[in-house]
């Protein structure tokens, strides 16, 4: 059985996200001056995972959304795309709460990611259409940020697609993070109701060296270098879960900004790369484990071209070689955010766009 989002007909418009009662009524009390929508979403993005019950609520949503979307004629307006910006903001957490404002904007930017990053550029088979295969664990944790967006996405299903939705709620969540204002372009199409899951394994493995992610972006998605490098600066926001995937904490210390934080720390940091009790590798701040900041193996990888080989397991072993690739870009956005912010909206747009030709953006 396909464990796609799928589509299915206009008048069959309710997601079938379950959720379990006492984690509604224990959230709800606490947050007397947020709306339902805020409770909705702090729960299913921040407060579980933040709280290690993901996994008791993994099994409360169903692996399939069955709500409708289409990309049909309708010709977004300006005014359109600022009431869906609006309904992302209906989920957002309040700046005074940083930590949920890491979890929720994370969240936002990593799904575009995940959607469009499946497009193979020599078949033009797949990307960006608001589809992805809860099967392939490199998912995990995006079923439920797809079951929050939904309860905000629905109403609107017959103005703008599930695959544009969810670009809006990537470039929402960048703007609110105080990052750029990304101009918005629709008309990516969402998949058929039936049609083949996405293949699996087409993500990056978190511990993977450089070659393996040029092969990706570069060979397959059809993305250049400058591009791998601006893109990556985007785990400035959010956070690793070690319920989902292993990996823990933020890249930064401001999880909730989208900030050149990631760049500054990349090169700056005293990194180590440990063994997690979860039995996956990362980077963390050598002397100063109170910090819990890290990167992955890929994320290194833009500093070292052999991160994570034998001989480079310390920021400053002498086996280390720099990727000469890589290591000027990842200088230039360490020293001007500007000119990351420039080109990030670059490979954004171009990421987010993967496989069309004719989007177009809203009208005035
Ligand atoms: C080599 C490429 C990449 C790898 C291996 C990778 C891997 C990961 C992993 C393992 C996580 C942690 C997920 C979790 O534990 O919940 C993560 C989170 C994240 N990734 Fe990536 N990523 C890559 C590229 C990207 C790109 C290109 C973007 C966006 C442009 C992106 C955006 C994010 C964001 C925003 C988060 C935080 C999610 C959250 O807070 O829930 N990543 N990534």
């Amino acid at each position: 059985m396909a464990e796609t989002v799928e589509m299915d007909t206009p008048s069959s418009a309710s997601p079938t996200t379950k959720m379990e009662e006492p984690m509604v009524a224990h959230k709800s009390s606490s947050s007397s001056s947020w709306t339902t929508m805020h409770v909705v979403a702090f729960i299913l993005v921040g407060g579980l995972i933040g709280a290690g019950i993901a996994s008791a609520i993994w099994g409360g949503i169903e692996a399939k959304s069955s709500s409708s979307g289409g990309s049909g004629p309708h010709q977004l307006t300006m005014a359109e795309y600022a009431t869906l910006q609006a309904a992302v903001r209906m989920l957002e957490p309040p700046p005074s709460d940083p930590a949920a404002q890491t979890d929720f904007f994370g969240a936002l930017v990593r799904l575009p990611f995940h959607d469009a990053a499946t497009y193979t550029a020599s078949t033009k088979q797949n990307g960006p259409n608001g589809c992805l295969n809860y099967a392939d664990p490199a998912n995990g944790g995006l079923p439920m940020v797809i079951s929050m967006l939904d309860t905000v996405y629905l109403p609107h299903k017959d103005i703008v697609s599930r695959a544009d939705f969810w670009v809006i709620a990537g470039n929402t969540a960048i703007e609110d993070a105080h990052g750029p204002v990304i101009p918005f372009m629709y008309g990516r199409q969402d998949c058929r109701a039936g049609s083949a899951p996405k293949p699996t394994g087409l993500f990056p493995n978190p511990e993977s060296l450089w070659t393996d992610m040029f092969n990706i972006f570069v060979t397959r998605l059809g993305m250049t270098v400058q591009d791998v490098v601006a893109l990556i600066g985007a785990h400035t926001v959010g956070r690793c879960h070690p319920q989902i995937t292993g990996y823990e904490f933020p890249w930064d210390a401001t999880g909730n900004r989208f900030d050149n934080g990631f760049y500054l720390n990349l090169l700056n940091a005293p990194w180590l790369r440990v063994l997690t009790v979860n039995n996956t590798n990362q980077w963390d701040f050598s002397p100063v484990p109170s910090a819990n900041f890290m990167m992955l193996d890929s994320d290194m990888a833009l500093r070292f071209d052999n991160a994570g080989q034998p001989g480079c397991q310390v920021y400053n072993d002498t086996a280390c070689t720099p990727n000469n690739a890589t290591i000027a870009l990842v200088q230039s956005y360490a020293a001007d955010q500007n000119l990351w912010f420039t080109d990030f909206t670059t490979a954004w747009n171009k990421l987010t766009s993967l496989g069309y030709s004719n989007l177009k953006p809203p009208a005035p």
